[in-house]
C-alpha cells in the first residue's frame, strides 16, 4: 500500500522519506494508507491468519505479520525478536456484570512492554533511512525497549530519563543493553522537551510516539486481539494513558480497520490516567475545548507524565470511538494490581489502571452490566520490584499512598524461619489450617 506522512492538524502532506517530526505547522503527522490499492479485507484476513503457520521471522512477528497495515519492508531489513503475539487472557466477568472480560498481556513481548511492538518498526524505519543513532525520552519502557533494538540493529542509543523517577527493571534493561543513558534534573516532560530539539539540532533519529512509524506498530496490539477473539472486538477497549501514544495508536487501528470492512461496529476506547497526572482525563471533562498541561506524581511511573506529546491524535481517536477518558488513585491502582497479580496476569502499576478504570466505569453505569472489555496491560510485573515487594510489605505509606491502610490485605510478608525441617514442616502445616 502507499504510503504518505499526514498532518492531522492542516492536511499538508510529505514523503515518508522526509526526515522531519512535525508539520511546518508544528502539528503531529500520521503515516496515512492509500486505501485504494488495499486488498479486501477477506483477502487481508486470509493472508494474515496463513502467516500463523510460516516459520518465516517477519510472519512469527504479532508486528510484520500485518506488514500490509504497518510497513512494508524488505525481509532483510526488519529488526524483530519477533514481538507480539502476545496472549489473551479470560477473566472472570461477573464481579463487574460484564459479560465477558479479557487481559491482553503486553508484557510478554521480549522487553516486557508493548513499547516493542512500535520499536520494530521505527528502529526498521530508521535504518532503513540510513540512521546515524536513535534518541527518546522515556519514563522507563521506552528506553529498555529502545536500547534492545538499537543493539540488534547496531546503531548507537541515547535514552534521557527523569533521574529517580523510572522503575528499576527498566533502569537495568537500558544500562545492560548498552544505552548511552542520560538522567536529567526533571520530569519525563522536561526530557521529551529535550530529545525533540536534539534530535533536530544532532541529527538523530527521536523514536518517541511523535515518530509516526512507532504508533503503526501499535496499532497491531488491536489487529492481534481482533484475531485471537475469532474477528470480533469487546464493547470497550481499556488502556492505560500517559503520553497518549496507545491511545491515538488504537483510535487510528480502528478508523483503519472500519475503512477497510474489517469490522462494521466500533469498540469504545476507555483511557484511564493516574488522578496525579491525568490532563487528559481533566481536558475530556470540557469536551477538549481547553488543554492544561500538570505536574505529574504517582506510584504509577510509567504514566507520571503532565504534557502528553499526542494530545491532538489522542482526542482524534476518543471522538471515533466514542470513548470516554477517567482518572483513578494510587490507591486504587494498587488494589487492581494485587487483583491482577493473584490471577497471575502480574503487571506493573501503570497497567493495573485499566481494571482500577474499569471498576470505576462500571460503578458509574458508563459501562454497562452485559457489556464486554478488554484490558491493555502493557507492562511486566517484574519491571517495578519495588513497588510490588512494598505492596506485599505493607510499605506503600512509605511510597506516598495516601490510602495505605486499606492496602494492607495486599501483603503477603516473607517469614523467616530456622533452618530445620521439622520447624518448617510445622510451619507449613500452619499455613495450610
Ligand atoms: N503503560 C506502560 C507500562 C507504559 O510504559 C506507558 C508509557 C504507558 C502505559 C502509557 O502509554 O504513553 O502510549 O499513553 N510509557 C512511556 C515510556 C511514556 O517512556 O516508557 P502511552
Amino acid at each position: 500500500m502507499n504510503r504518505q506522512l499526514m498532518c492531522v492538524r492542516c492536511g499538508s502532506t510529505y514523503p515518508c522519506e522526509d526526515w522531519r517530526l512535525r508539520c511546518d505547522c508544528g502539528g503531529l503527522l500520521d503515516v496515512q494508507l492509500d486505501m485504494d490499492g488495499a486488498l479486501s479485507h477477506a483477502d487481508l484476513a486470509t493472508t494474515f491468519q496463513t502467516r500463523l503457520s510460516s516459520p518465516l521471522s517477519q510472519d512469527l512477528s504479532g508486528v510484520w505479520r500485518y506488514r500490509e497495515l504497518v510497513l512494508d519492508l524488505p525481509p532483510g531489513e526488519v529488526v524483530t525478536f519477533p514481538e507480539g503475539r502476545t496472549n489473551l487472557y479470560a477473566l472472570d466477568p461477573t464481579p463487574l456484570g460484564l459479560s465477558a472480560l479479557w487481559a491482553k498481556h503486553e508484557g510478554e513481548n521480549p522487553t516486557g512492554s508493548f513499547k516493542d511492538r512500535g520499536m520494530t518498526v521505527a528502529v526498521s524505519w530508521a535504518r532503513h533511512q540510513g540512521a546515524r543513532a536513535l534518541i527518546c525520552a522515556s519514563t522507563g519502557n521506552t528506553s529498555a525497549s529502545l536500547a534492545a533494538y538499537g543493539a540488534r540493529a547496531h546503531l548507537p542509543v541515547f535514552v534521557l530519563i527523569p533521574e529517580g523517577k523510572i522503575a528499576q527493571g527498566k533502569l537495568a534493561q537500558a544500562l545492560a543493553y548498552g544505552a548511552h543513558t542520560l538522567q536529567i534534573d526533571g520530569s519525563f516532560d522536561d526530557a521529551m522537551h529535550a530529545v525533540e530539539q536534539m534530535a533536530t539540532q544532532h541529527n538523530l533519529t527521536l523514536v518517541n510516539s511523535l515518530n509516526p512509524f512507532r504508533l503503526e506498530g501499535q496499532k497491531t496490539i488491536i489487529l492481534d486481539s481482533f484475531f485471537q477473539l475469532g474477528q470480533i472486538l469487546p464493547d470497550w477497549i481499556v488502556v492505560p494513558g500517559g503520553n497518549l501514544g496507545n491511545t491515538s495508536a488504537f483510535g487510528k487501528a480502528l478508523i483503519e480497520m472500519k475503512a477497510l470492512g474489517l469490522i462494521d461496529r466500533v469498540p469504545r476506547l476507555a483511557v484511564i490516567q493516574a488522578e496525579g497526572a491525568s490532563p487528559f482525563a481533566r481536558a475530556a471533562q470540557g469536551n477538549f475545548r481547553h488543554f492544561e498541561p500538570m505536574q505529574p506524581e504517582t506510584i504509577a511511573t510509567a504514566i507520571r507524565i503532565g504534557n502528553p506529546v499526542s494530545y491532538d491524535k489522542a482526542v482524534r481517536a476518543i471522538r471515533f470511538t466514542n470513548g470516554v477518558v477517567t482518572s483513578v488513585t494510587d490507591g486504587e491502582i494498587l488494589q487492581a494490581k494485587h487483583d491482577l497479580d493473584r490471577q497471575a496476569v502480574g503487571c506493573e502499576p501503570a497497567s493495573a489502571a485499566t481494571l482500577a478504570g474499569l471498576r470505576r466505569l462500571t460503578r458509574e453505569q458508563v459501562v454497562r452490566c452485559g457489556e464486554s472489555a478488554l484490558l491493555i496491560i502493557t507492562g511486566n510485573l517484574l519491571k517495578d520490584p519495588d513497588t510490588t515487594i512494598a505492596l506485599a510489605t505493607g510499605q506503600t505509606a512509605a511510597l506516598g499512598v495516601t490510602e495505605a491502610s486499606s492496602l494492607a490485605a495486599c501483603a503477603n510478608e516473607p517469614r523467616h524461619v530456622p533452618s530445620d525441617p521439622e520447624t518448617i514442616g510445622r510451619i507449613i502445616e500452619e499455613e495450610l489450617q
